[in-house]
């Protein structure tokens, strides 16, 4: 990797790639530029999410053995990038301005169809699970985000198991979710299918920081049935240096 030859850290040349992706992925769609006038538009666009799907930040076998090559590849190029298409469908039938993010069709997803739903939802998702992975990540987070942690389950722990219970109990296909609710404060819950704590059709509300895909296509390869050996593994590569950008982003 170039950026560490050149004396960035790891994790610094990670998320200069991924600020740098998300610029790529947002040119032409005037979705930098609508944020770029913001006050705070620098940090708010790491809560933007562009309708196209950006490169991945790393290697498919990057995030072996946790997530294996063969499932990464898989899961980014067929399942991910089936949203992607399908998102762009439903974008130009439903005449969507796409200079707004996808993030406020997301939040008035009921006056769409079901394909805007599953397919903004999906690819939403997805590019979100990307970015909160990492290889040589995992451990806990500190700074603002840790003591945020504390305050909302009185421990890193308490969170991880809540989290934990939430990706494992949720019936079927759906994602468990960190997010931080209008109260600034954090909470863990899941959602059903493709639907996200951004919907209007959501149970489930607040802005996510973190995100884990529970969908079989998302293990099977590797953990067949056992859902819980995923999610256990998913702490191994969890990259809380842009969760806590996600964070400080929407705290502001
Ligand atoms: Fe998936």
């Amino acid at each position: 990797m170039k950026g560490l030859e050149n004396g960035l850290s790891r994790r610094e040349f990670l998320s200069n790639t991924s600020k740098a992706s998300l610029a790529i992925g947002l040119a032409g769609t005037g979705i930098l530029s609508a944020c770029a006038g913001d006050a705070n538009g620098e940090d708010k666009a790491v809560l933007v999410t562009s309708f196209t799907q950006t490169p991945l930040a790393y290697d498919y076998a990057a995030l072996a053995p946790n997530i294996d090559a063969m499932t990464m590849e898989i899961h980014y190029t067929k399942h991910a990038a089936s949203y992607a298409k399908s998102l762009g469908e439903a974008i130009a039938d439903e005449k969507v301005d796409t200079n707004k993010p996808l993030e406020d069709v997301l939040a008035e997803v009921s006056k769409y169809t079901t394909k805007m739903r599953n397919n903004g939802g999906g690819h939403y998702n997805h590019e979100l699970f990307w970015k909160v992975m990492a290889p040589n990540a995992g451990g806990k987070p500190t700074g603002d985000l840790a003591a945020a942690i504390d305050s909302s389950f009185g421990s890193f722990d308490e969170f991880v198991s809540q989290f934990d219970t939430a990706a494992k109990t949720r019936f079927g296909s759906g994602w468990a979710w960190l997010v931080v609710g209008a109260d600034k404060k954090l909470a863990v819950g899941s959602t059903a299918n493709q639907d996200n704590p951004l919907m209007d059709v959501s149970d489930f509300k607040g802005t996510p920081l973190l995100g884990l895909d529970v969908w079989e296509h998302a293990y099977y390869l590797n953990y067949q049935n056992k859902r819980p050996d995923y999610v256990s593994a998913f702490w191994n590569v969890v990259n809380w240096n842009t969760v806590a950008e996600r964070f400080a982003a929407a705290s502001v």
